[in-house]
């Protein structure tokens, strides 16, 4: 049966760039058996189980979503590339709905062969006997680190048959790593368009946020525009912060009421087609910035752009940080929130006061995503197709060594930047940051 006449009930990636991400990696292995599982389904009370979300390693080699599968991958000059998934099952699809069941799947995903997952247990040790290497995820999950052991244990168990049992672990995800850094086109397409799902949510928020209602009501209105537009989740818990709870960093709470005037801090993504958006926009709800929230502001906004004028090919990824620490701790010196001269103020860290993050990290799949940030001792260089995230701010707790009217001021900008050939495009870039244009929305 031809692909296109298969019936299938269930939105379809892009596989065939799925199935070519596993071909480049298999033949950067080399040698060996690669085997991969997905996430398993988790149980968040009683008989309900969390939304299943899979594992973002699987599905960037498989566009698979179906929990219980695993691939593996016999490495070599012409490997062979494995499947094991559910099998179907009429009763269980009743309740639960489809499942592509092991030949469908073959077909569909373009694995060379399939089979149910319940052949695992028999299958793999006959697929690691005479392997010196096993490519797999090494320290992510207990359960997985038992199987390996125990696979690789009943292979040994055989070897005066006359077969050798693997005897290298490697860690797969770090080749994998590498590939997840540098964004294809079809990636590219889907974090921009969860960009813009993102950023009409952030309108909608300012445009919504009024005295009166409560935080949840506004990440409700985040949700709704995210589902609206076709992304059913969030990419991770927003971040719906009003008044003092800005100051919190990962606050989550989202139950107080919104006050006229104060300033609310909204971290907020969808996650779309697998893919992770991340923007923070802070904005005073349904009036203009005071003075005192506008000096912050603009500070944090001229860190920001000042970061994302410093992202081009070549940079070392530490750079950002560092210009947003000068751009900061100059701003603080200014307004008198930091005493001393500006190399002071970056040896002592005194501005870690008011600003103690970093500058960013990788976006992908993951919100903060696959790959490393040193490779020998040295900070990674951009290259084009990276993308990252670029969020300096300022958190100014009530303290004896601040004006009042800075306290309770918590203030991020958050954009998702994509490294071109030539220096970088932001992919959030509808989402409205200057003064005028928030003031516009909130105060209109
Ligand atoms: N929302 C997570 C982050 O900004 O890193
Ligand atoms: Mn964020
Ligand atoms: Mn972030």
């Amino acid at each position: 049966m031809k692909r296109e006449q298969l019936p299938i009930p269930v939105t379809l990636p892009n596989v065939n760039a799925h199935a070519k991400r596993r071909a480049r990696l298999a033949k950067s292995l080399g040698e060996g058996l690669m085997l991969l599982p997905t996430s398993p389904e988790r149980t968040r009370n009683a008989d309900s189980h969390y939304d299943y979300r899979w594992d973002s390693y699987f599905y960037y080699l498989t566009g698979f979503r179906e929990p219980e599968a695993v691939i593996a991958i016999t490495l070599g000059k012409k490997p062979r590339h494995i499947l094991f998934c559910r099998d179907k099952d009429m009763e269980r699809e009743i309740w639960d709905g489809f499942r592509f069941g092991p030949a469908m799947a073959k077909e569909i995903f373009s694995f060379d062969e399939a089979y149910s997952i319940t052949e695992l247990e028999r299958l793999i040790p006959s697929l690691m006997a005479n392997c010196d290497v096993v490519h797999t995820p090494l320290g992510a999950d207990a359960e997985w680190d038992q199987t390996i052991s125990r696979w690789i244990n009943s292979v040994r168990a055989k070897v005066r048959t006359g077969i050798t049992a693997p005897v290298e672990l490697r860690d797969v995800r770090h080749a994998v790593n590498a590939m997840r850094l540098i964004k294809d086109d079809v990636e590219i397409d889907i974090m921009a368009r969860a960009g813009k799902i993102s950023s009409d949510a952030h309108i909608r928020a300012m445009k919504t946020a009024k005295p009166g209602m409560f935080e949840y009501q506004i990440e409700g209105e985040i949700l709704h525009e995210f589902m609206r537009k076709g992304a059913r989740q969030a990419a991770y818990g927003s971040i719906v912060a009003a008044g003092s709870n800005a100051c919190v960093l990962h606050y989550r709470e989202n139950s107080a009421p919104l006050k006229k005037g104060d300033l609310m801090l909204i971290d907020a993504g969808c996650e779309l087609e697998s893919y992770a958006a991340d923007i923070t926009r802070t904005f005073p709800i349904a009036a203009k910035f005071s003075g005192p929230q506008r000096d912050i502001y603009e500070l944090v906004l001229e860190s920001q752009l000042a970061c994302i004028n410093a992202l081009k090919p070549g940079v070392p990824f530490h750079k950002y940080h560092e210009v947003a620490v000068q751009v900061l701790a100059q701003g603080l010196i200014d307004l008198k929130l930091c005493k001393g001269s500006l190399d002071k103020v970056i040896a002592t860290e005194s501005y870690r006061q008011f600003y103690m993050h970093r500058a960013g990290h990788w976006l992908g799949l993951d919100v903060h995503d696959a790959g490393d940030y040193m490779q020998q001792g040295k900070s990674v260089k951009l290259e084009a197709r990276m993308v990252l995230t670029v969020e300096p701010g300022l958190y100014i707790r009530p303290a004896d060594n601040v004006p009042k009217h800075f306290w309770d001021i918590g203030i991020r900008i958050e954009d998702d930047v994509l490294i071109t050939q030539t220096g970088n495009t932001v992919l959030t870039t509808s989402c409205p940051k200057s003064v005028n244009d928030i003031e516009a929305l909130t105060a209109g």
